[in-house]
């Protein structure tokens, strides 16, 4: 299609968006220059073996459609999770599920609620759908804030968005802000609660949040995804815990036919049982947080609390410059503004090397800058 006939097509909502792909991995240049992929929160750890065989056996009945429904998997989730089947769906991705939020609630003009800075997904697909995005900032210390976000709400707001561990800084709500949240947001509001983070934010002492969102009345979904603690992210699947059936219809009716392939199915179904592979990647994480945490600590950056698998640094120089200088070395972290400072780098924890790496480099770059 041409510019022209593209410009009278394309209504003004989306041409408003920019085009702004995933990161794309650069080449690998050799054991001698690994790529440290430092900026998409990925897991270190390849799949479990019993995974990666789950996947392989999917594999070989690739000419048939998956399982829509994802019966064995929201059946092993149920059993998990408490929550009745009928209340769970899936999505290629817990950002299909993001998607789908702002189609259930918003009708063009209705406002929605992000923190601000926020997973990006939230605020595309508010404007996407026509509404109005109304970004909330986060506390100081990169926590949500829920006596803001509160305040913020209108007879016109249909959509929040609330993260615990938050991306892009880490923090995590305690008991008391989610209690705070349940007790006094308007029912009118579809709550969606991102919990991509949940293994982390509960291997670090957060709170359980599904019982205290248990006790509101108003819709509410609780997102997870396959793709952090899971280390699935190249197969794409989440799910998310609904409060009611009725709304669980909503996501199932929207849903696009078959979006969670069969290989992501088997692969999610088999990473449940992979318990000790998990564990071991939350032990790793929390120790290689606290190491980096400590390391750039000492050099004059200012660590944000995190219960995630990232660190997130207030930076003394310009933070987009070090990720510029750090990707010349290979390590990609990803920068952007925080008020007040040069910037923040969202470091995400990798290997013990890539730890070893950065470490080594901060310096060297900081000094050349
Ligand atoms: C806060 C948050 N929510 C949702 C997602 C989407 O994850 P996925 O679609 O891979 O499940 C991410 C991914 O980085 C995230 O950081």
């Amino acid at each position: 299609m041409t510019g022209p006939t593209a410009d009278r097509i394309v209504t003004p909502r989306i041409q408003r968006l920019k085009v702004v792909p995933p990161q794309v991995k650069p080449p690998d240049l050799g054991p001698e220059r690994p790529v440290r992929s430092l900026h998409l929160n990925e897991s270190p750890f390849a799949p479990a073996p019993s995974v990666v065989a789950a996947m392989q056996r999917a594999a070989a009945e690739l000419n048939r459609y998956p399982d829509h429904d994802g019966n064995d998997l929201v059946s092993a989730l149920s059993a998990r999770s408490g929550i009745p089947a009928e209340r769970i769906v899936i999505g290629a991705g817990t950002n299909e599920l993001l998607y789908a939020s702002a189609d259930i609630a918003l009708d063009p003009g209705d406002e929605a609620i992000a923190p601000d800075p926020g997973f990006p997904t939230y605020a595309k697909t508010i404007t996407l759908r026509g509404g109005a995005y109304v970004g909330v900032p986060v506390r100081a210390d990169g926590v949500v804030d829920i006596p803001a976000m509160l305040k913020a709400v209108t007879p016109r707001t249909r959509l929040i968005f609330v993260a615990t561990p938050h991306n892009p800084t880490g923090g995590m709500l305690s008991q008391a802000d989610v209690e705070l949240l349940i007790r006094e947001l308007p029912d009118h509001v579809l709550l969606h609660f991102d919990e991509a983070y949940y293994e982390f934010g509960r291997h670090a002492g957060a709170p359980e949040a599904l019982p205290i969102l248990a006790q509101r009345q108003g819709p509410w979904i609780a997102t997870r995804s396959f793709s952090k603690a899971f280390g699935l992210a190249g197969v794409r699947v989440g799910y998310g815990l609904c409060n009611s059936r009725e709304l669980a219809d909503a996501y199932r009716k929207i849903r696009v036919n078959f979006s969670v392939n069969a290989v992501a199915l088997a692969g999610a179904r088999a990473a449940l049982d992979a318990t000790d592979h998990m564990n071991a990647l939350l032990d790793h994480t929390a120790k290689e947080r606290q190491r980096l945490a400590q390391a750039l600590a000492g050099i004059g950056f200012e660590p944000l609390p995190s219960a995630a698998n990232f660190l997130t640094v207030k930076t003394p120089k310009s933070a987009p410059a070090i990720a510029e200088a750090l990707a010349a070395e290979n390590i990609f972290v990803l920068p952007f503004p925080w008020p007040g400072t040069p910037g923040a780098l969202r470091i995400t924890i990798g290997s013990s090397a890539d730890t070893d790496a950065v470490v080594a480099a901060i310096p060297r770059v900081l000094k050349a800058l």
